[in-house]
């Protein structure tokens, strides 16, 4: 039906918000600003209200979830809200025996390394989580103008989970598949791009504003080997979303040399780390993409004026950009002080305010 009147001003002032208007680099008030793993434990009130709760379930809970997402929001007055979920909910939801462990990560009873494990891998529907498109709903009331960010997994970093059967440093198993049996290795990629497609479809058709792949382990590759074998599926991610016409983010942990590949794979945005500056990550990617990024996480354990050395070099690097989200270059660390993320929150809107 027609919007109410009150709803429209909303849907407007949602649209206009710095954060989307970087997004599709027109011009802003202010460089916007959210962070990585902004919900987490760097916050008492999430410590909190997950108090007994097991990560995997806590995804689950709408009202927790919805609670969870806005507590960033709220302390630090940040631009965007990240959707609070994991990168291996989807495949918990398709039945894949898997576990989060606190302090380690994601966690697969039986890793996927032949054929016939393929067979596990079923297709998500939007049944199989109806929590998050309850959750979203609940959300996106309660946030108004400010843009929520779904998310998940990219094929290549959901793969080194199921193939190593946890995190890895070398990712071993997941390279011998990869060019050991590299028809198998295809399918798979397939499988996973399909189920990622599908998550994000929920999400945006719940109301989230925007939505960022990650692809945090993708830095292990060469730039050949990430066209030849992980290119194919994360661009079929983001054409199969592209309809929806709501930005998309690419983002991946020491990806400098595939910064170009990875803005080619169809993102509008591209998530850059700490290890190379803005301008030259612009160059890399080349034009008609927005950049995110990149003070290192780290940075934030240090006094308040480095952290504001540090922050005035990653605005410097990124005057000359089309449009530009400020962000870490990674997760915001789990012993971070709150009150550096608040701090460093309002100096990028004070010292870019135009
Ligand atoms: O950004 C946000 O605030 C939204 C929440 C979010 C979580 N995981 C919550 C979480 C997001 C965006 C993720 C994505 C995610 N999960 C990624 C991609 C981002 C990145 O950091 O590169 C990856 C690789 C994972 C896999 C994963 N899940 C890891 C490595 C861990 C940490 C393990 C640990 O305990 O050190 C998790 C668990 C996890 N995901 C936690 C949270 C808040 C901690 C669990 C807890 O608090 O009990």
């Amino acid at each position: 039906g027609a919007p109410s009147a009150g709803q429209q001003p909303t849907t407007d002032a949602l649209r206009d918000s710095a954060f989307l208007r970087a997004c599709r680099r027109e011009p802003v008030p202010h460089t916007p600003v959210w962070f990585m793993r902004q919900a987490g434990r760097s916050l008492p009130e999430y410590l909190k209200v997950r108090e007994g709760v097991p990560m995997l379930e806590s995804c689950m809970r709408p009202e927790l979830v919805t609670e969870i997402t806005l507590q960033p929001v709220r302390r630090h007055k940040v631009d965007a809200a990240i959707y609070f979920s994991d990168i291996v909910v989807p495949l918990k939801a398709i039945g894949i025996d898997l576990d989060i462990k606190p302090g380690v990560g994601p966690v697969v009873a039986e890793p996927v390394r032949r054929r016939e494990d393929l067979a596990r891998l079923r297709d998500l529907t939007p049944e199989d989580v109806s929590y998050v498109t309850e959750a979203i709903g609940m959300l996106t009331g309660e946030l108004g103008a400010t843009p929520l960010i779904g998310f998940a997994g990219a094929p290549f970093t959901l793969a080194s989970y199921l193939v190593e059967g946890g995190p890895s440093r070398n990712h071993e198993h997941t390279k011998a598949l990869m060019y050991g049996d590299p028809r198998l290795w295809a399918d798979l990629l397939d499988r996973l791009a399909g189920i990622t497609a599908a998550f994000l479809k929920v999400q945006i058709e719940a109301g989230a504003s925007a939505v960022q792949l990650f692809d945090s382990w993708v830095g292990a590759l060469s730039p050949a080997d990430y066209r030849r074998f992980v290119m194919p599926a994360s661009a079929t991610v983001f054409a199969e979303v592209e309809g929806y016409g709501v930005p998309r983010i690419h983002f991946g942990v020491g990806t400098g040399e595939l910064l170009g590949p990875m803005g080619e794979a169809g993102a509008d945005v591209v998530g850059v780390d700490w290890r190379v500056p803005l301008d030259e990550a612009a160059r890399r990617v080349g034009p008609g993409r927005a950049l995110q990024g990149n003070l290192d996480p780290a940075v934030l354990f240090s006094t308040p004026e480095a952290v504001e050395a540090k922050t005035r070099e990653v605005l410097d690097a990124a005057r000359g950009l089309e449009g530009h989200i400020f962000n870490l270059g990674h997760g915001v660390l789990p012993t971070t002080d709150p009150d550096a993320l608040t701090r460093l929150t309002e100096y990028v809107h004070t010292r870019t305010a135009r």
